[in-house]
C-alpha cells in the first residue's frame, strides 16, 4: 500500500508527518513545515519596495505524480478550491496508465534590440550579420559569469517589422530564468548595433515569448482507466477540439491549465507573469487564440499533449530567500530547470484532464462547489467545528452560495441555545 494512501483525508499534522518520513526533506525544511515558517519581514522588505508585510496563500502537495517513470511529490500554491483535488484525481488516473512523458526541446532565452531611423536597412542587416561573432563576444563580455557555467550568448537573428530592424539575441542561461543576464547582454551590445546600423536603438529587453524554451508533456490513458470509458474519452477529445476553434472556450480551457501551472510556478518561486505572458502568446502563434493542449483518440486510448514555453528557473530571483520555496525544492528533490519545466507542463495537462472530464460528465459545479463549501462556510463566519458542519449542510442543500451559508450558520448557532 502506498505511503500516501488516503493522504487527503488525513489531518495537516499527519500529512506533515508522512512527508517527514520520506527522507527528502532537510531538517530545516521540516522545521519550515512544522512551524509554518514564512518569508521573514526583513528579507521581504529587501525584495519589494514600500513593504508593509507578507501575504500568505495555502501550500498543498499532490503526493504522487508519475513523470518520466519517476514519482514526484508536487508542492502547489493556490487560493482556489478543487484545483489540488482535481490534480490528485488526474494524477491517480493517469499514473495507472504509466503517467506523463515530457520532453524539453531546447532552453535558450531570447531578447531583442529594436533599431529604427535606419538610413539603409539592407546595409544595416549585412553589417550586423558580418559582425555576428563580435556581437556575441560583446554580449558574453557583458555577463561573463555565465560562461563559467557553460552558458552564454549563442546566436543572433534579424527581422524587419515596418521600419524596425529587430535584432534577436539567443542565450543559454543555464539554471536561471535569465532576465537580468540577457538584459545585461542586450544593453551591452546596443551601442555596437547602433554603430553598425547607423540607426537608433529604441529599446533592449528580453522577450517573454520564449519560443526556444518549449517543453511538451504527453500522456496516454487507456479507456478502461477513465471513469465513463470510451464515451467520456470521445467527449474530452471533442472538448479539446472546441478549444481549438472557439477563442471564448480556449481562454477558459487555458485558464484551467494555468490552475496547475501557476500553482507549481508560484511554489517554486518563479515569475508567473513571465510564464503566463509567454504561454498566452504561444496560444495565438498562428493569429488565433487556441487551447494549449490537445486530446485525441488513438485506438483504445485517450492521448493528451501540451506544449508550452517554460523558461523556468531553479536559481536566482527570490528562489533562495523564501523558506517555503526551499521546502518546495526539497519536496521535488531538486530538479534541474529542464526537469522542472517538464513537471510544470505535466501539471498543466493533468489539471486540464480533470477539468475536461468533469465538464463533459457531471459538470464543473458538482466537484468544485463540494470543495468550495468550506471557503463559503469560513466567509460566512463559521469557526472551528462549525466549518465542516456548515460545509456539509451546504453540500446537501440546493444552493451552494454565501447567502445560504450565512442562513445555515444562523440556524446552527440558534440550535445551540435550543
Ligand atoms: P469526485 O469524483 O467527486 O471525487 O471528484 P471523489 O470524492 O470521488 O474522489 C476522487 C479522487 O479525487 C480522490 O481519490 C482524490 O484523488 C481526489 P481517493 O484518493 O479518495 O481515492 N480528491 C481529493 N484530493 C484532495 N483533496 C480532496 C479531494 N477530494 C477528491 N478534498 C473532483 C471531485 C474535484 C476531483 C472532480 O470533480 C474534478 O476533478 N473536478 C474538476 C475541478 C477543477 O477543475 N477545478 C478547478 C476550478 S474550475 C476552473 O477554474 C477551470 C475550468 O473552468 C477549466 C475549463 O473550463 O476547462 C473548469
Amino acid at each position: 500500500m502506498s505511503l500516501y494512501s488516503g493522504f487527503h483525508k488525513k489531518t495537516r499534522q499527519e500529512r506533515i508527518h508522512i512527508l517527514t518520513t520520506t527522507k527528502t526533506l532537510t531538517p530545516d525544511s521540516i522545521e519550515t513545515l512544522t512551524i509554518d515558517r514564512n518569508l521573514p519581514e526583513d528579507i521581504a522588505g529587501q525584495i519589494a519596495e514600500n513593504h508593509i508585510g507578507t501575504f500568505a496563500l495555502p501550500m498543498s502537495v499532490v503526493p504522487e505524480i508519475v513523470v518520466n517513470g519517476r514519482t514526484y511529490t508536487l508542492p502547489l500554491v493556490t487560493e482556489e478550491p478543487s484545483v489540488v483535488a482535481a490534480l490528485n484525481y488526474a494524477s491517480q488516473i493517469i499514473g495507472k496508465s504509466g503517467g506523463f512523458t515530457t520532453n524539453s526541446h531546447e532552453r535558450l532565452m531570447i531578447g531583442q534590440v529594436a533599431l529604427y531611423d535606419l538610413p539603409d536597412l539592407e546595409k544595416a542587416k549585412v553589417a550586423i550579420r558580418q559582425h555576428q561573432t563580435e556581437i556575441l563576444d560583446l554580449a558574453n563580455a557583458s555577463h561573463p559569469s555565465i560562461l563559467k557555467r557553460g552558458g552564454g550568448a549563442r546566436a543572433i537573428r534579424l527581422d524587419t517589422k515596418e521600419d524596425f530592424l529587430i535584432v534577436y539575441l539567443l542565450a543559454d542561461v543555464k539554471e536561471a530564468m535569465g532576465a537580468n543576464m540577457i538584459n545585461n547582454m542586450l544593453e551591452g551590445i546596443k551601442p555596437y548595433l547602433v554603430e553598425l546600423s547607423n540607426g537608433q536603438a529604441l529599446m533592449a529587453i528580453l522577450s517573454n515569448y520564449a519560443t526556444e524554451s518549449l517543453v511538451t508533456a504527453t500522456c496516454r490513458i487507456a479507456f478502461d482507466q477513465i471513469p465513463g470509458g470510451q464515451e467520456t474519452a470521445r467527449k474530452m477529445a471533442l472538448a479539446s477540439r472546441l478549444a481549438q476553434i472557439d477563442p471564448y472556450r480556449a481562454a477558459t480551457h487555458n485558464k484551467g491549465i494555468f490552475n496547475g501551472i501557476d500553482a507549481l510556478v508560484l511554489a517554486t518561486g518563479n515569475d508567473w507573469r513571465a510564464i503566463e505572458a509567454g504561454c498566452h502568446a504561444y496560444a495565438c502563434q498562428d493569429g488565433q487564440y487556441r487551447g494549449l493542449s490537445n486530446w485525441t483518440i488513438e485506438d483504445t486510448e485517450l492521448v493528451g499533449n501540451l506544449t508550452v514555453p517554460m523558461p523556468i528557473a531553479t536559481v536566482g530571483g527570490s528562489i533562495g530567500l523564501n523558506p517555503k520555496v526551499k521546502l518546495a525544492f526539497d519536496l521535488l528533490q531538486h530538479p534541474d530547470a529542464k526537469t522542472l519545466a517538464g513537471l510544470i507542463a505535466a501539471v498543466g495537462l493533468a489539471q486540464n484532464f480533470a477539468a475536461l472530464r468533469a465538464l463533459v460528465t457531471t459538470g464543473i459545479q458538482a466537484g468544485h462547489m463540494k470543495l468550495q463549501a468550506k471557503s463559503l462556510a469560513l466567509l460566512a463566519g463559521a469557526k472551528g467545528t462549525e466549518v465542516e458542519a456548515i460545509a456539509q449542510k451546504l453540500r446537501d442543500s440546493q444552493h451552494t452560495n454565501l447567502e445560504q451559508a450565512k442562513t445555515l450558520l444562523e440556524e446552527l448557532r440558534a440550535s445551540y441555545s435550543d
